[in-house]
Formats: structure tokens, sequence, C-alpha cells
């Protein structure tokens, strides 16, 4: 059963009234450094399964399994590689998934009936206490309706999910504001299926062999999904230069922007129309679902997005735009 009204949790008693709700086999969505999570007792089959019922996502595809430390990897995880430990103590508590061989025990509902599963500590403070607080494993998908956009704020998570999960708690703006970089450990050799706040380089750096990073998406990952993180309005990708001739101010439509060219151009024109986001891949990264969610509020028919530089850092943002367009 979903619930009727879901509590906004602040304040002192939070973190505890969010360990109580997920011990009673409830959902609460909790603030990451990388985006909301929906978590639940990943142990608990009926907890899980109501995360596929408030997202309205296929049973089939895969959570993400949050522990509060690497020393639960056994728990969740068999024939655990090296590699991973040497990951875990670069990148744990952060922005990092990785997919190893499931535990015997675990149940299939968490792993979409795979044989492997996805593992991460995350580093925002109130989801570590929860997990304290706890003392369960939390799986938790991004906190959004199925093929919506991630949610960053609060605001978000309950414009998507009120009435239909136990609890949000407060957590304020996320860090990073994109997924994090899923790195797969059972194929022969590490490849990375999801780009995320985690470069190639930074993976290549602590595990001394080269990382593969198929430029097309995975397919074979139930719930990886080309049309994914969308906007309501539909978006569209422009180069700089092809951009600066239509910047007319077209009356249903609203510009995403960063470059310095386009931004003081935007500036002379209307300004509710157009967005600008920083000429960093960090801040962009950080700012983009919000951005997205606040721009379908404003009922235009189009977003049209300058089209982000190339350069590696820019990976995971281009990733995210790319599906949100298709
Ligand atoms: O940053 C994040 O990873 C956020 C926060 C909440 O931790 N979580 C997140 O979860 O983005 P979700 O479910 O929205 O995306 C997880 C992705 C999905 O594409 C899923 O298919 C893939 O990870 N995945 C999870 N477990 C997997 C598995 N065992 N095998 C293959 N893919 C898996
Ligand atoms: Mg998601």
């Amino acid at each position: 059963m979903l619930t009727s009204s879901t509590r906004l949790l602040s304040g002192v008693n939070a973190v505890n009234d969010a360990a109580q709700l997920l011990l009673q086999g409830e959902c609460v969505a909790l603030p990451t450094e990388t985006v909301y999570g929906l978590a639940a007792d990943a142990a608990d089959p009926e907890a899980v399964g109501k995360i596929f019922d408030a997202k309205g996502r296929p049973r089939n595809h895969p959570l993400i399994v949050h522990i509060a430390d690497v020393s639960q990897l056994p728990s969740w995880a068999k024939d655990i590689p090296e590699s991973a430990y040497k990951l875990a103590a670069a990148f744990w508590p952060g922005p990092l998934t990785l997919l190893l061989k499931k535990a015997d025990l675990v149940n299939n509902t968490v792993t979409g009936g795979l044989e492997t599963i996805g593992l991460r500590v995350p580093s925002h403070p109130l989801f570590l206490a929860v997990l304290q607080a706890s003392g369960k494993g939390l799986a938790a998908p991004s906190a959004n309706r199925y093929k919506q956009l991630s949610p960053t704020i609060s605001e978000q998570v309950v414009a998507g999910l009120n009435g239909r999960i136990a609890a949000v708690l407060e957590g304020g703006a996320c860090e990073h504001g994109l997924e994090s970089t899923i790195i797969d450990l059972v194929s022969d050799t590490p490849r990375v299926l999801r780009a995320g706040p985690i470069t190639q380089v930074e993976l290549e750096a602590v595990l001394g062999v080269p990382v593969a990073f198929p430029e097309q998406h995975i397919e074979v990952v139930p719930g990886n999904v080309k049309a994914h993180y969308q906007p309501n309005t539909p978006l569209t990708i422009v180069s700089s230069a092809l951009l600066a001739q239509q910047l007319d101010g077209a009356s249903n439509t609203h510009y995403v922007v960063w470059s310095n060219e386009l931004v003081s151009a935007s500036k002379a024109l209307e300004s509710k129309q157009y967005t600008v986001l920083a000429n960093n891949a960090a801040q962009y990264g950080k700012a983009l679902y919000a951005t997205l969610f606040h721009i379908d509020k404003l009922g235009f028919t189009r977003i049209v997005v300058e089209k982000p530089p190339c350069a590696a850092e820019w990976r995971a943002v281009n990733d995210r735009l790319s599906r949100a367009a298709s």
C-alpha cells in the first residue's frame, strides 16, 4: 500500500524518524551527495517492492544498495576482487557505485533478478547517519518517478512522489547533482557503465589498468535506458555557433547557455527566457536537474540548450543532456 500523505522531516529528530520509518518497512527519500535517493530496507523484499510501486519502475530494473562502510561489502557481495577494495579506499564514502557478484543470501527483488549487485557508501552526512541509526543496508534509486528527472532538491522529490512515500528527509541541495559513476568489476576488464562525478582518469590512476568507457550507452543494464532523465518540455541541444544565430528570444522557447558570448548576448534580451549555467563542469552538473525542473514549470513549449564542451570532465553532463533530449 502507498501512503496517503508524505512527511517532510527536518530538525533534531529527523534522522531517527527516518530510521524508524525504514525499520517499519516504509520508503523514505534521503539526500545523498549525488541526488536524492528513495530508500528502503534492502533485506526486506516487501519494503523494496514499495520503491518500485512509488516510482512506477519496472521490477527488473536493479537497485543500488547503500552501506555504512566497506566492512559490510561481504554481506552483500561475493568473490570480491582486490580492485573493489582499492576503489573503496580511494573513493568511499563518495559517488562511486561498484558492480559486483551478489552474495547468495541477497534477495532477488533488490537486484531485479540479476546475479550482480551495485553497492556504494554515500558521503552525505544525513544518509550516513540514517544508515548508522537503522543498522540496515538501504536500497535507493533516485527519488523520481520512472523516466523523470532525478531530484537534487527536496521540493523536486515532493513534486514527484508526494502521497506515494512515507517521508522526505530535508537535506538541502545535493553537492554533485548528477548520479554516481558506476564501474563494472564483474566483466573481464573494468568498465564504466554510467558516467558520473568520478572520472575515467581518476579510476585508472587508482587501479593502474585501463578502464573501458564505452561511447555508447550500455544496453545490457536494465534501467540504463536512453530515454531517461527527461523534463516534460521537449529539449534540444544546439551548438554555440548555431544558437548564436537563433538567439532571437522566440517567445515559446527557453534557452540554457554557458559560453561567455551567449551569456552576454542573452543578457541583452529578455531575462526570463534564459538560464545561464556555469562554464565549469562541476557547477553546471550540480545545477542541471534543478534548472530543468524549474524551467519545466514556466510553461515554455521547448528548451534549447547550448551544447557543453566535449572535454572529459563534461562527460557526465553530456551523457545526461543527451538522454534528456531523446
Ligand atoms: O548516485 C546514485 O547512484 C543515486 C543515489 C541515490 O545513490 N542512485 C541512482 O540509482 O542513481 P538509480 O536506480 O536511479 O540508477 C541506478 C542505475 C540503473 O541504471 C540500474 O540499472 C543500474 O544502476 N544498476 C543497479 N544495479 C545494477 C546491477 N546489478 N547490474 C547492472 N546495473 C545495475
Ligand atoms: Mg534514476
